[in-house]
């Protein structure tokens, strides 16, 4: 197996590994050391029915079930703009995404989610992916002891996400805005302009204010790496450590992911050696 760096900030290729043909224990150790290093793997070419992706999801955990999942008997979700494989509209098919972490309103959000193309536009409809610990780690000195304690509402969805709108807000969940990462320690942030509501204990317009601020730190070009699908690639992306974003294309071109999660833990506060010690 070899991995090839994809960008500056996070993102890698893994390159001889047949999925298909299922994986032995080291090359599973060796996948989830990548995808905790890069954050964001991909794999070329692997054409994965929903049981050969279902079973590649769980090396990295427990399945977590979306609401549109368990379709058809199978733990398969599809983002897409026509029929998918199970002869039901796929979801979420068009549009920009901003961007957001999966199941940040549940207290358990994603830990990984694992997106394959089955179609895709001829241009955009790109998936981007920028780095939360970079996100946390430009901050400077005093916006990170401003954050760090501070604890963000998250909801399902606030903005009408792509066309869905109010009534579709049927979940919400707080969790610290500086989160430990449960695998690595290291700190992150975790807000977006999507599902984050409010910070805790700030006024409606100091809250607005400090996401905005946080949220563009996050969307700096070099904290990010934009994925260029091509047909056939699986992405997996620890959802911790990465926020995504997809881009616009022609909604007349057909485009369909075959989506797969992993439940996370519950988000833990990240503190600092300075303020542990005080
Ligand atoms: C998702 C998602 C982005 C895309 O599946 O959670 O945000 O590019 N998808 O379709
Ligand atoms: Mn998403």
């Amino acid at each position: 197996m070899d991995v090839r760096p994809l960008g500056q900030a996070l993102g890698a290729e893994i390159l001889g590994v047949d999925l298909h043909a299922g994986i032995d224990g080291e090359t599973a150790a060796q996948i989830r050391r990548a995808w905790l290093d890069y954050q964001v793997i991909v794999f070329r070419g692997q054409e994965l029915s929903g049981e050969e992706q279902v079973r590649a999801t769980r090396v990295f955990g427990e399945l977590q079930l979306a609401y549109s999942t368990i379709r058809n008997g199978t733990e398969v979700n599809y983002i897409g703009n026509f029929l998918a494989p199970d002869g039901k509209p796929g979801a979420r098919g068009d549009g920009i995404f901003p961007f957001h972490q999966d199941g940040v309103y549940r207290e358990r959000p994603t830990r990984a989610t694992f997106l394959h193309a089955l179609a895709i536009p001829s241009k955009g409809g790109n998936t981007a992916f920028a780095s939360t610990y970079r996100a946390y780690e430009g901050l400077s000195a005093e916006m990170k002891e401003r954050c760090e304690g501070l604890s963000v509402v998250h909801c399902y969805y606030k903005s009408g996400h792509n066309g869905v709108g109010e009534k579709q807000m049927i979940e919400r969940y707080t969790h610290p805005l500086v989160v430990a990462h449960s695998e690595t320690g290291r700190p992150l942030l975790m807000c977006d302009r999507e599902m984050s509501e409010s910070v805790v204990g700030l006024s409606e317009a100091e809250s607005a204010t400090l996401l905005d601020e946080l949220c563009s730190a996050m969307e700096r070009p070099e904290n990010v790496y934009e994925h260029v699908w091509q047909l056939y690639d699986l992405v997996v992306w620890d959802n911790l450590a990465t926020a995504h974003a997809r881009t616009d294309f022609d909604p007349a071109e057909k485009r369909m992911m075959q989506r797969t999660t992993v439940l996370g833990d519950k988000p833990v506060a990240y503190r600092s050696p300075m303020s542990a010690a005080r």
